[in-house]
Formats: C-alpha cells, structure tokens, sequence
C-alpha cells in the first residue's frame, strides 16, 4: 500500500507523518509522534475522525451505506449465508469449506452447556432484574467458571474461550429469559442448529414438545447475522480497550455488554419499539416529529440516525424486508408497524432527518419482528449482544494478535483547578 507523508505545522514549525493507506476507505494520519514531536495532543471527543486500531474484519462506508465483512457485502451474508457460517468468516477471515464449517458448529455446538453452579448463580439476581443486568453478571462470572481458557497469551486457550462463549451465549440469553418467567432453564439440544437451539431454550416448556418454525429460525438467525459485527463501535471498542490491560476475554465480553446496553448504541431497539407503542396511532406522529425536532426537548427519534451511516443503513433494509416476511407469515397485524412505516416515510421527508442525514438504522425494524416472535422488549438488547458476541470476538483475537498493540490510554485537555493548597475543613 503506498503510504505517503503529510505535514502539520505547530508553533512555527513543521511535522511530518505517514499517511497510512488502507485497502479502501479514507487514509490515516499516523499521529503516534505527535505529542513527542510538538507537545501537543489531538483532541477528538467521540473519535469521530480517530482510527484506534488497523483491522481487517469490517468495512463501512457511511455515505455509501456499505457494509462489508471481511469484503462480503451484508445484505449477500443475510440472504445466502448462516449465522455459524458468517461467524466463522468473521472469526477466520475466509468463507469455509462445508468440512470447515461442519466441524466448526459441532465445535460450537459441544460448547453450548454451562456449568452447572452457574445456573445457581442466576438466583441471586431479583426475578425482576432488566435481564442485561443479568447478562453483565453472568458473562463476566464465567471467567471465574473456565479458569483454564483465561491465559490470552495461549492462542489454544484463546480459541476455545472464544468458541464458549460464542456457544455458551443463547444458553445464558435464554436462562435470562426463563428466569424472569419463573420457568425451568431448558438444556441445549444439539441436534438443532444454534439459533433453532436457541428459540427451543426460549421459548419450550418441558411439559410440552416445541417445534423450532423454520421461517422463525430463518428470520432469527437474519437477525444474528445483521447485528454480527460493526467495526469499531462504542462496545467493540470497549471490549478492545479492556482487553487492551490483558484481562481475560469473559471480562472484556462482560464490558462490552454493558456498553452495549446504552439506549444511543444496543439499547435502541428496545427503546424505539417502546416509542412506537408510545406513539400509538399515526395520527400522533407530527406531536413526536415535533418533539425530535425541537432542541429544548431530549427526545429522539429512537431507530433513527448513525454515527458512521449518513445515507442509509444496509442492515435496515433486509431488517424491514424481513420484517414484512415475518409479519405476513405469522398473520400479526401489529398498528406498531403500521406507525413505524408513517413515521419512516414522515421523517424521510422532513427537511430536519434530510439535512442531517437521519435515516432508519437496524434497530427501528428489529423490535417489530422480535416483538410478533414473542420476546419481550426487555430481551431486544440481549439478542443484539448474543449476535455482537461474534464480533468481539473476533476483533479482540485480531486485537491480541495485533503488533501494534498497546495499552488504551488516552489523553485529555485538563480544564480543572490548577494547583492549589488543601484547606483543613474547619477553615473552610
Ligand atoms: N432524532 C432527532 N435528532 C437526531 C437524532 C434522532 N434520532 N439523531 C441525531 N439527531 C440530531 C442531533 O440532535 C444533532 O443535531 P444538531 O447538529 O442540530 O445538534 C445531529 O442530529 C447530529 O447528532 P449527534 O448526536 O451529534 O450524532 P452522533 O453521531 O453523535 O449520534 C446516534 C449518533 C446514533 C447516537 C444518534 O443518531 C441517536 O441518538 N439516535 C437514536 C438512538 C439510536 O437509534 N441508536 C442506534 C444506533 S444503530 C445500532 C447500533 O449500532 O448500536
């Protein structure tokens, strides 16, 4: 890549740095000697233009709406692709062979059992705890549970750490689930596939038999595949910058759940269904647009708007086509989605989301089909993070692996108190 050089002038003086070149996308100002050369930082709250990290795993090009893994654009992966087989690519770098892939969900699939102890870990949370309370707890115990893989300067230990917790996350989502209900955890059943084993964990009673409904596996495992990986988003760079100390990848996952629970980032499908039921009717839809609009108000448009995406985004459009199939198919005639289309159509056309560039994103269409499927909102951000799992964890090998890899430290611009003298409480 023919990387070149640019110059930044400082206080009278002139610096060069490398422009580094990707294999597409923008080039990067190789900054690592600024502070050494000018005594200055960089200042970029948000890291709206600060590459943290090289990677070879996801490409996005906001203006575009291109999503790409691994150079696979999303919408070929959702239609042709399976969740395991998009999970191994990620993880790997290439599509695999059918005996790859083959041997990769047996690999998975022999992982899908927790320890025992650790279903008695789930008693100590109330029955009505917001179960990504739960999913924080639980992931970050299993570091405690698989002592053996938390060496990360073994690459075998590393392996099989990542291939559990790919594994062992609908077990965990799906006992998050039970446990609210008051019903049994249900055991993994591994002649189903991953996501058809999930749905039987979910949602079957042992009183009764379940049968996994193929176009429900087939939109769930859409789903998974959808939210599998995003580049260097606020939780994917959370498990990096945990990961960045050496702690054990459980912890790291555990950080990036808890990231992802936020209603700006994972926590938004929850939040924009909630909002669509509050909007109710179409009619009520110019009193929200208002309120979005106006900058005294907090409120926003959940499911609208992206930091990297300012022309669409790729995953909103197989989600809304899948919802539609979803729907149809399952015969719900929900008025959510009835206001979801208004709304959609409305704010398209609203000089305010034009000239900002707010479009739909995953999350404004996710809710609706998770919803006619029977999970309760509570478990939206849930699923997202049994998908992100895969991302994380590809993007913390590859951050392990990574030469170039260094503690996360930033820096800061210091507006406090400059130095002063401590005044005993009494004289105060
Ligand atoms: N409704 C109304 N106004 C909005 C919205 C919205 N959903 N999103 C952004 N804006 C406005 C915002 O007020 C600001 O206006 P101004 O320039 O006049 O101050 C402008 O658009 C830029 O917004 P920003 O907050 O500076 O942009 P950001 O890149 O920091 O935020 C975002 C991106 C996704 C956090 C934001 O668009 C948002 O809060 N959206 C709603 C939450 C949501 O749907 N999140 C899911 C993201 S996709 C799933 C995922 O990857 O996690």
């Amino acid at each position: 890549m023919g990387d070149t050089t640019g110059k930044v002038s400082l206080g009278g003086k002139d610096h060069e740095y490398k422009v580094l070149s990707g294999t597409v996308g923008p080039d990067v100002v190789d900054i690592r000697k600024f502070y050494g050369d000018t005594g200055a930082f960089t200042y970029d709250p948000g890291f709206t233009s600060t590459a943290s990290c090289a990677s070879t795993i996801t490409y996005i090009d906001g203006d575009e709406g291109v999503l790409l893994h691994r150079g696979y654009p999303i919408d070929q992966l959702a239609e042709q692709s399976s969740f395991m087989e998009v999970a191994y690519l990620l993880l790997n770098g290439e599509l695999p062979s059918k005996g790859e892939l083959d041997e990769f969900v047996h690999t998975i699939t022999r992982h899908t059992m927790v320890h025992e102890q650790l279903a008695t870990f789930y008693r100590g949370f109330r029955r009505d705890a917001h179960p990504m309370a739960i999913m924080c707890g639980v992931v970050g115990a299993l570091s405690a549970f698989y002592h053996d893989s938390t060496d990360i300067d073994d690459p075998q230990q590393r392996t099989i750490a990542s291939h559990r917790l790919i594994a062992k996350m609908p077990t965990i989502a799906a006992m998050a689930f039970k446990y609210a209900l008051g019903q049994p955890f249900v055991f993994p059943k591994n002649e189903l596939s991953y996501t058809g084993n999930f749905l039987r964990m979910t949602f079957s009673v042992p009183a009764e038999e379940y049968e996994v409904d193929p176009l429900i596996e087939a939109a769930m495992d859409k789903i998974f595949i959808l939210h599998a990986d995003h580049e260097q988003n606020a939780s994917t760079s959370t498990v990096r910058l945990a990961g960045s100390s050496g702690a054990n990848p459980f912890a790291c996952i555990a950080a990036g759940i808890a990231c992802l629970w936020g209603p700006a980032h994972g926590g938004a499908n929850e939040a924009a269904l909630n909002m669509l039921r509050e909007i109710g009717t179409p009619d009520k839809i110019p009193e929200y647009i208002a309120r979005a609009k106006n900058k005294d108000d907090p409120f926003r448009l959940m499911g609208f708007g992206h930091r990297v995406y300012k022309n669409y985004d790729p995953r909103a459009k197989v989600m809304q086509k899948t919802a539609n199939e979803v729907l149809d198919k399952l015969g719900v005639t929900d008025p959510v989605f009835d206001v979801a289309r208004e709304l959609e159509q409305i704010a398209l056309n609203d000089p305010y989301f034009v000239d900002k560039k707010l479009y739909p994103n995953v999350d404004f269409y996710s809710g609706i089909i998770l919803s006619a499927i029977g999970f309760p909102t509570t478990m939206f951000t849930v699923l997202f993070a049994l998908a992100r799992t895969v991302g994380w964890v590809a993007q913390w090998n590859e951050m392990i692996t990574d030469p170039d890899q260094k503690i996360g430290r930033p820096r800061q611009l210091y507006r406090g108190a400059t130095k002063r003298d401590y005044v005993p409480v009494a004289k105060r």
